[in-house]
């Protein structure tokens, strides 16, 4: 093992050929990966074999058992870098402690902090290089868990893999969106798993969003379970309305909406506007009625992956709200106030960057 060493305690063994030079200048998200991955696997009650290496295959017994009943969860991160070349991780401790929320809600065992952040740093300090430069570009984090006993009866695992891989990438969705409010489909139920971010979350939106594709739409606009009424999330974001010049947002309360970190953080940059924020049950026969009189005038999303992803149009019942972005206001000064704390052109009064 000749490239193999020790990098504060986790053990490195290095690619030969770093395949950098085969990336394009403009990525698409979740395509490309980085020459290293890190992986630990969790064996009688504990996390070991915590490695960093080149970035393989994974070989698995096909009777795993994730691949049965899809005991798995994730994270998405974002790493920049400022002008003079250091490495920061964007919030990474939130991500951390929602990992271990999510582990506990589909009975898996909890990481600790010393895999989940010192390892990613470790990892992205190695392919520190891969991090874009270009504006509205990033190095995207994805740690994840899966189960991997070989058994294909309904049981927690007894053991489980645990990866980080890191992916240079641009923009998630590339323009302003057409939105179709969704009646039918849930994405989650008062008492289910939606305020995880569990594997399941997503292979369950799939089929609602391809039927909005198919009606000319980009995503669905989620409803409560119950009434499919009130607004819960847009696509694989949160949702923010500009209503009467305040910000408004679907509470955490029901258990059915992630608790973005990015949702977080634009509610904290609002404030530093100067902007109210109402985190309450948004009745979308009410935001209609306001859209009427004239006052709603932007909406957006919220995501890692997205960051601020402006709305175009929004489809609910027989109401179509057609909004101009060039207009906007609000939605554009957080992802600038963002952006300007991201690439270390503004101070970072939150604390939000985690140093490499
Ligand atoms: C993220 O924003 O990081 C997400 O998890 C969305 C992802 C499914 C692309």
């Amino acid at each position: 093992m000749n490239n193999l060493t020790a990098m504060k305690g986790i053990p490195v063994k290095k690619v030969e050929r770093s395949k950098l030079q085969d990336i394009p200048e403009s990525i698409p998200f979740g395509k490309y990966f980085t020459d290293h991955m890190l992986e630990a696997d969790y064996e009688n009650g504990e996390w070991k074999n915590v490695e960093i290496k080149p970035y393989q295959p994974l070989v698995m017994s096909p009777s795993a058992a994730v691949l049965h009943y899809g005991q798995s969860i994730f994270e998405g991160i974002k790493a920049y870098k400022d002008k003079n070349g250091n490495a920061y991780i964007y919030r990474p401790h939130d991500n951390f402690r929602r990992f271990n929320i999510s582990a506990e809600r589909i009975q898996m065992p909890a990481i600790s902090e010393e895999i989940f952040i010192e390892g990613m740093a470790k990892l992205i300090e190695l392919d520190k290089n891969w991090i874009p430069d270009r504006e509205d570009h990033s190095l995207y984090i994805r740690p994840f868990m899966f189960a991997t006993d070989e058994q294909i009866g309904v049981k927690p695992s007894d053991t489980y893999k645990f990866l980080i891989l890191l992916s240079p990438t641009g923009p998630y969705y590339g323009a302003p969106m057409r939105i179709y409010v969704e009646e039918k489909y849930t994405r989650a139920a008062p008492g289910g798993v939606g305020y995880a971010k569990t594997a399941g979350n997503y292979a369950s939106s799939l089929f609602a969003t391809a039927e909005a594709r198919r009606k000319g739409y980009d995503q669905v606009l989620w409803t409560d379970a119950n009434e499919h009424k009130y607004a819960e999330e847009i696509g694989t974001m949160n949702v923010f309305f500009i209503i009467d010049g305040k910000g408004v947002t679907p509470d955490l309360s029901t258990g059915t909406i992630l608790e973005g970190v990015t949702r977080d953080s634009a509610i904290t940059l609002l404030k530093d506007m100067g902007v109210t924020v109402e985190e309450k049950r948004v009745n979308l026969d009410e935001v209609v009625e306001a859209y009427k009189a004239g006052k709603v005038t932007e909406i957006f999303g919220t995501g890692t992956a997205a960051t601020i992803s402006m709305i175009r149009e929004l489809k609910y019942k027989d109401t179509v709200m057609t909004f101009n972005e060039d207009s906007w206001k609000i939605a554009p000064e957080i992802k600038r106030r963002m952006d300007a704390i991201k690439n270390g052109s503004a101070p970072d009064i939150h604390g939000w960057m985690y140093k490499i």
